[in-house]
């Protein structure tokens, strides 16, 4: 509930089932932030008294605010945002360059309203209600000058708060500005720690802790994209909070393009939060009239840990972020062409690999690059998106249908943003393309990125598009993106306004999306850049799942999805079983641990099954059918992240809480280790569950030269014979299988002992590097 309090100045007090958040007008006319916190009885106006900071003698040599308040100076309050020039030294949430050259905004409230319409942000993606309503404040400040007003937008959803802004120039000159910030957020106090996810191609999601007693910590992108350099989610809470306990704020950016975090810490003992469009090369020419906007950012407290905010977190984004058709249906699992061929494909080459996998029980094909123009390599074609008649002589349409004929839903994949200047697009408009006019382009992957703040771009791309779409039966596109930004300008835009470029790009993007997602809603949309190159709620508001990496090697997995799970639910992350030795690590690792961790997420195949052992793909079988018992649960289910390091424990638990999934991995086996448990977490305490797991029988030949202590005659290790014994014979594995109530499984089940040298048989795990298990959970009442 959002309430406002007045008399004599006017406070706002934002109520969430658990948290409550505060703030206030200053006599001075800046919004004061009081308290964002565990929900709170606020009765009246009297009892902010008591969290209102006491402004006596600003301190030392700060800057007065003005003459009439001496007991004020900004660079000591807590403020809803901050401009620059008026004595608040740290991060400003709104910069300005007048006509006169100035840089000193003054922007005093003028008025607030309540309402259950949530802002329009106008081609910017934003949470949503199904009602299409929201709790929404909306809180204006003039500036000194007269000409400009800000907004400051406030929306609950859940116990999220969204935050907005928007500036109007109501003035008669047009004004510069070069930047204005989503969200600020001021706390008393300092020594937060700050958790952020940074990594790069096959990297995304590297979790990294660092405390903050002063300075400044910046979490950015200026890659065009959200990237993987530093995803725009990330956390603050307390030094001491665990998976469990301690207080935590999540914040995300509904934005897929350059973003700027900071986390400042000000001398006064001031925590100072702000997140945004990052202000580095950002510069909006604002006519008179005009209104800019910024887009939406995320707000989630939470006293239950990093699991409890991750939970508000998943919640959020599956209910008022993801949309359409998809939104709660279980996604297919697939099989993508481009590990097994690469961009050697025929039409012969994936029909047969698309019976291999309907024999399987995967439920959707997808055609991965090459399918188009010339395309052999990278080195051309994209931007010509009709099928090579020689790798695909009836075009999409005939292989879509023969695909369909098996019985198998069709996908394909695009990378509609990019033009390689081998291709008839290019040759037909050079001038589609980002570049500096008279310049060297500095290219990645062979290819340029289209101007799509044009609007003629934009068009081209929705009619392409939508006629590849209508012409043959596609039920699944996979969108990349295989670059960043480098000499970004638009020809499309006049020199005083190319500081805009990289945000009307991201805003054209949200229209041609948007548009499709429309027009196609039985489609379902796949994001992908490289992997996790733009992996944000931007994109997850028009596309409901995103391909997470392109490192498929289960070690690498684990972490980068245990990364993506602090701010991101299962059902948005596609992760795919692919071949061992792993094409970007040459790891080898069981397929059952490769099974276990694309599980969790929107599961996916991606190897030539057809050259697999027929006990591989018997294997396969066996997984996806048991994926699709589980699915519900493992796509949509409440995640809980136990022990993460050496181990990794994560639990799935359906929203009635009368199934789980369990899941326990170790990065590299331990001699003389401990006694094993795995500790379930979100189970019902009173309820009874069976606790089972599922027999996992082991090649022979993972025992190596063991094999001599039991066999009566020798094997070499590694000979025919070795191999002829493995083929007949396998090793049993261990079984769970308990009853009893969920407090009791929470407390911790002691799981049959690892292997340890000493004995193998049918009551020891082999648990070896990268082993792993799913473990089971059943409501028996
Ligand atoms: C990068 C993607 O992340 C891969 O999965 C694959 O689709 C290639 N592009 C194709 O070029």
């Amino acid at each position: 509930m959002i309430r406002r309090l007045d008399d004599p100045r006017p406070a706002f007090v934002l109520d969430t089932e658990k948290s409550t958040y505060v703030f206030r007008i200053l006599p001075t006319g800046q919004p004061e932030h009081l308290y964002y916190g565990p929900r709170i009885p606020i009765a009246g106006m009297q009892d902010l008294a008591a969290l209102e900071e006491k402004h006596v003698f600003p301190p030392g040599n700060t800057i007065l605010y003005d003459q009439e308040h001496p007991e004020y100076t900004l660079e000591d309050c807590c403020l809803e945002f901050s401009s620059l020039g008026k004595g608040d030294q740290r991060e400003p949430f709104v910069e300005i360059r007048f006509p006169d050259g100035s840089r000193s905004s003054d922007f005093r409230f003028s008025d607030a309203e309540i309402t259950d319409t949530p802002p329009d942000l106008e081609g910017l993606p934003s949470a949503y209600r199904e009602d299409g309503k929201a709790e929404h404040l909306a809180v204006w400040f003039t500036e000194a000058g007269g000409s400009l007003v800000l907004e400051l937008h406030y929306c609950i959803f859940g116990e999220c708060i969204c935050r907005s802004a928007a500036l109007r120039n109501e003035g008669n000159e047009a004004v510069e500005l070069n930047r204005l910030l989503s969200l600020q957020l001021d706390i008393q106090g300092c020594g937060f720690s700050i958790t952020s996810f940074h990594g790069a191609w096959t990297k995304e999601m590297q979790r990294s802790t660092l405390a903050l007693p002063a300075g400044k910590y910046v979490m950015e992108s200026r890659a065009g994209t959200s990237s993987s350099y530093m995803n725009p989610f990330f956390l603050l809470h307390a030094p001491d909070a665990s998976e469990e306990h301690g207080a935590c704020i999540g914040f995300h950016l509904i934005y897929s393009g350059n973003h700027y975090e900071a986390v400042e810490v000000s001398p006064y003992g001031k925590t100072r939060v702000v997140s945004g469009i990052n202000p580095l090369g950002f510069r909006y020419l604002l006519q008179p009239g005009e209104r800019f906007i910024a887009p939406q950012a995320v707000m989630c407290r939470s006293d239950a840990g990093f699991s409890g905010i991750s939970e508000e977190l998943h919640f959020f984004v599956r209910e008022h972020v993801i949309r359409g058709r998809w939104k709660h249906k279980p996604r297919p699992v697939l099989l993508n062409s481009w590990e097994a061929c690469y961009f050697n494909i025929s039409e012969s080459r994936l029909l047969s690999l698309a019976k291999a996998a309907k024999k399987l029980g995967i439920e959707l094909f997808v055609m991965d690059d090459g399918w188009f123009g010339e395309r052999n390599d990278d080195s051309c074609s994209l931007g010509d998106w009709e099928a090579n008649p020689k790798k695909l002589p009836g075009g999409v349409e005939r292989l879509a249908r023969k695909v369909r004929a098996l019985g198998l839903d069709f996908g394909i994949w695009v990378e509609p943003e990019m033009v390689n200047t081998k291709s008839r697009l290019y040759a037909q408009h050079p001038d589609w393309v980002m570049s500096v006019p008279g310049r060297a382009h500095s290219e990645g992957r062979n290819q340029r990125i289209l101007d799509l703040a044009n609007p003629a771009v934009q068009e081209h791309l929705i009619e392409t598009l939508s006629r590849l779409l209508s012409t043959a039966e596609i039920s699944y596109v996979k969108w990349d993106f295989n670059r960043v930004f480098s000499d970004a300008f638009s020809p499309s835009l006049s020199a005083a306004r190319q500081g805009e470029t990289a945000h009307r790009y991201i805003l054209g993007v949200y229209r041609v999306m948007r548009t499709l997602t429309e027009r196609f809603q039985e489609v379902l949309f796949e994001g992908c850049a490289s992997g996790g190159n733009r992996f944000d709620l931007g994109i997850l508001s028009y596309f409901p799942q995103i391909w997470g990496s392109d490192n498929t090697d289960a070690l690498c997995r684990v972490r980068i999805q245990e990364g993506y799970s602090f701010g991101y639910p299962q059902s948005t992350v596609s992760a795919h079983v692919s071949a061992s030795p792993n094409h970007q690590t040459l790891r080898d690792t069981p397929l059952d641990t490769r099974f276990h961790v694309a599980a969790f997420g929107v599961l996916g195949y991606e190897c030539d099954l057809r050259d697999l052992p027929k006990r591989q793909r018997e294997q396969i079988a066996a997984d996806i059918a048991l994926y699709k018992e589980w699915r519900e649960v493992l796509q949509f289910g409440r995640f809980y992240r136990g022990r993460t390091g050496n181990l990794h424990e994560w639990t799935c638990v359906s929203p009635d809480g009368r199934r789980a999934v369990g899941f326990l991995f170790q990065e590299l086996a331990e001699t003389a280790a401990a006694s094993e448990l795995y500790f379930p977490r979100g189970l019902d305490p009173e309820r009874r569950y069976r606790f089972y797991s599922v027999e996992q029988k082991v090649d022979t030949i993972r025992f190596g030269s063991l094999i001599n202590t039991q066999a009566p005659f020798h094997v070499k290790q590694g000979s025919l014979l070795h191999r002829i014994i493995d083929h007949y014979l396998r090793q049993p594995g261990e079984t769970e299988d308990y009853t009893a109530a969920g407090a009791l499984l929470m407390a911790g089940i002691k799981l049959s002992p690892a292997f340890a040298g000493t004995g193998y048989n049918e009551k020891v795990r082999f648990w070896t590097d990268f082993s792993s298990r799913l473990y089971f959970m059943e409501a028996i009442d």
